[in-house]
């Protein structure tokens, strides 16, 4: 374990463990904490992360280490008093989970199993957790609601879904709050334009089209267009990183006030199909955008779009960045600075 750069940031509201805070999602979740005068502590293993984004940008203790490593969590419980761990830590490739399972319910279910325990022993009694529609498997409603039928088809899937039944033991044995956040597709970046989306590999599809935009990629490819949607191309509901970094401070919230635990999709209830946001990312970068069209991958569903309904009813969350032109334009300022 190595630990860096001392937090500055006023601890009155509280102190928050965020594990995988060097990667895209928990990145911006620490931006909201701290914005909304939370202390931060960051662990990540960096197998995936960025550390000057949490030492240089955020300006934040980083915690080199694994959440499957149990004396690095004790001594961190040790060192801080936490009041709550919002998870981020994990591996997302749908795709290698399918080729390496193992390391996948390693990683995503014994990390953080073994991060629970510690967290029981130490007394941290509230969780937020990333979980996924890809618990849902096959939608047959769409809009997704929260009590739709959870049937993953990939490991991926399997893990976060395996979370989120942990949780629910952990809470009736050991009064552990959660609130579990099954988010749709992660998109956009800062407004500010501090931090952005820096997956390597790159497999989302707002990045891969932009990657085009730049030059960085030849073409991109479109995987089917004889789906069952308007115009034959896959759906999906793009949530903006900065509408789900708030949402996680809502749930926070909602758990300091001693709300039960709970789950909640992170979606916004419509979506764009693979052809619109091609066509949108055309307007917003004013570059030729070259498009490939290849037949169905396995396992796409025609589309994936979440009811938010909950967290805005339960949690109050108002997204305020929906409308893809401004994901696709927040997205694209990201990408230019870094490699236009
Ligand atoms: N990006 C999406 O659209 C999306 C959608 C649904 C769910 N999620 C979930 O959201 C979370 C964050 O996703 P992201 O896109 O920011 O991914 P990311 O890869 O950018 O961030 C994950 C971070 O966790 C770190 N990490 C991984 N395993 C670790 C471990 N065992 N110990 C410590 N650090 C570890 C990585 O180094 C990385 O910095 C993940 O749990 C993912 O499953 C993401």
């Amino acid at each position: 374990m190595q630990s860096t750069s001392p937090s500055t940031s006023d601890p009155s509201k509280g102190k928050i463990l965020v594990t995988g805070g060097a990667g895209y999602i928990g990145s911006h979740a620490s931006l909201a904490l701290t914005s909304a005068g939370y202390e931060v502590v960051v662990l990540d293993s960096l197998v995936y992360g960025h550390a000057n984004i949490v030492k240089d940008v955020l300006n934040l203790e980083l915690v080199v280490g694994d959440t499957n490593d149990r004396s690095c969590l004790d001594s961190l419980f040790k060192k801080h008093s936490f009041d709550a761990v919002m998870h981020f830590a994990a591996y997302a490739y749908v795709g290698e989970s399918v080729t390496q399972p193992d390391k996948y319910y390693r990683n995503n279910v014994v990390g953080t199993l073994t991060l629970l325990e510690a967290m029981k022993d130490a007394g941290i009694k509230k969780f937020i957790f990333s979980s996924t529609c890809a618990t849902y498997g096959i939608p047959t409603v769409v809009p997704i609601p929260e009590d739709h039928p959870q049937n993953p088809i990939n490991p991926y899937g399997a893990t976060k879904l395996m979370v989120e039944r942990i949780l629910a033991d952990f809470d009736h044995a050991y009064d552990l709050r959660s609130v579990a956040f099954r988010y749709f597709n992660a998109a956009g970046a800062d407004p500010q334009g501090q931090l952005g989306e820096a997956h390597d590999p790159e497999t989302h599809l707002i990045p891969l089209v932009l990657f085009a935009a730049l030059g960085r990629i030849p073409s991109v490819s479109v995987f089917g267009t004889d789906y069952d949607t308007p115009d034959g191309t896959c759906i999906r509901d793009y949530i903006h990183v900065t509408d789900l970094a708030q949402a996680h401070v809502q749930g926070l919230e909602y758990l300091m006030k001693g709300g039960k635990s709970d789950r909640f999709n992170l979606g916004n209830g419509s979506g764009f199909s693979v052809k619109e946001v091609i066509e949108t990312a055309r307007t917003v970068t004013g570059r030729e955008i070259i498009a490939i069209e290849n037949p169905r991958r396995a396992g796409d569903p025609p589309a994936l779009v979440g009811s938010g309904d909950r967290a805005r009813n339960v949690l109050g969350w108002d997204p305020q960045y929906a409308d893809l032109k401004t994901i696709l334009t927040h997205a694209w300022a990201w990408h230019l600075k870094r490699h236009g």
